[in-house]
């Protein structure tokens, strides 16, 4: 049987969807297989990240209403044999899918997959509640290190502790070494001990994202910082102990200080 993980956050836009297409490439790489479950109704994004628009024909919606097998509705990537796709209805309502029904799917997908990532819409409100019902085996908060994002984070933790679900870990994205290190953003390490919870990786902010997204090229197929941390982060949810980056613990080289105050003045 495989581990549902679902990977959600409270503000929007910090970055789930990305990472949860990094991470599915990554942990097909390291041997496992993997199904993205596209769960944001109506706003869906996995295919055009994953560069599959064209072969979704049938989605999540189709299944759950028990139109169409769970099998009929997987895309699978070209160039990764590893990873299929269960796309969301992109003109469905969150409010027409039963929690139940959703659950009979995870639950089949559960069967046919090492590991099954839900890409859960941002936000506390019904349409990640019904989502919450599907018994996920982990559970994961991705954050951006400011204050609103932590706030936000942390209503998240609370609705995830009303429903029973496992104690979420974090994965802090968009890290700007030489802020932390200014000491004007706060590390990864810090973000997760003020939200008292588990470090499961920080990815820095690294402009090869947008260009792979730009150009239709994964991530994982790019030599980059973001794309290394993706990959310990997708070793650690294999079980493996592999040690944090620390972005920004380092110190900063005196003329990097001076030119960092230079562009604070202007
Ligand atoms: N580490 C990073 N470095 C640079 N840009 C990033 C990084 N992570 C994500 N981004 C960018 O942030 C933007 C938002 O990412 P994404 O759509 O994955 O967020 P999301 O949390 O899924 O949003 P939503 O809440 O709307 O579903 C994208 O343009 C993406 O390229
Ligand atoms: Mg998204």
């Amino acid at each position: 049987m495989g581990s549902v993980w679902l990977i959600a956050s409270g503000k929007g836009g910090v970055g789930k969807s990305t990472l949860c297409a990094s991470l599915a490439a990554a942990l097909s790489r390291q041997g496992a297989g993997v199904c993205i479950v596209d769960a944001d109704i109506g706003l869906r994004s996995q295919d055009a990240l994953l560069g599959v628009e064209d072969r979704v024909v049938y989605d999540l919606m189709d299944v759950a209403r028990k139109g169409c097998a769970v099998r009929q509705a997987l895309v699978s990537l070209p160039n990764e044999d590893n990873v299929s796709l269960m796309a969301a209805s992109q003109f469905a309502r969150a409010k027409d899918l039963e929690p139940k029904a959703f659950t009979r799917v995870i639950r089949e997908l559960r069967g046919e997959f090492g590991f099954v990532l839900i890409d859960a819409p941002a936000g506390i409100e019904r349409n990640l509640r019904i989502l919450t019902q599907c018994e996920p085996d982990e559970t994961v908060c991705v954050l951006t290190p400011d204050d609103v994002c932590l706030r936000d984070a942390a209503r998240l933790c609370e609705v995830f502790a009303d429903r029973k679900l496992p104690t979420p870990r974090v994965i802090v994205n968009r890290l700007q070494e030489d802020l932390i290190r200014l000491g004007e953003m706060r590390g990864a390490q810090a973000c997760a001990d003020r939200l008292g919870l588990r470090l499961l990786g920080e990815v820095p902010e690294d402009p090869s994202v947008y260009r792979a997204q730009l150009n239709r090229i994964r991530l994982t197929d790019i030599d980059c910082e973001a794309r290394r941390a993706v990959e310990r982060i997708a070793g650690r949810m294999r079980g493996r102990e592999i040690p944090l980056p620390r972005y920004g613990a380092g110190k900063l080289s005196w003329w990097k200080r001076r030119r960092l105050r230079s562009l604070k003045e202007v």
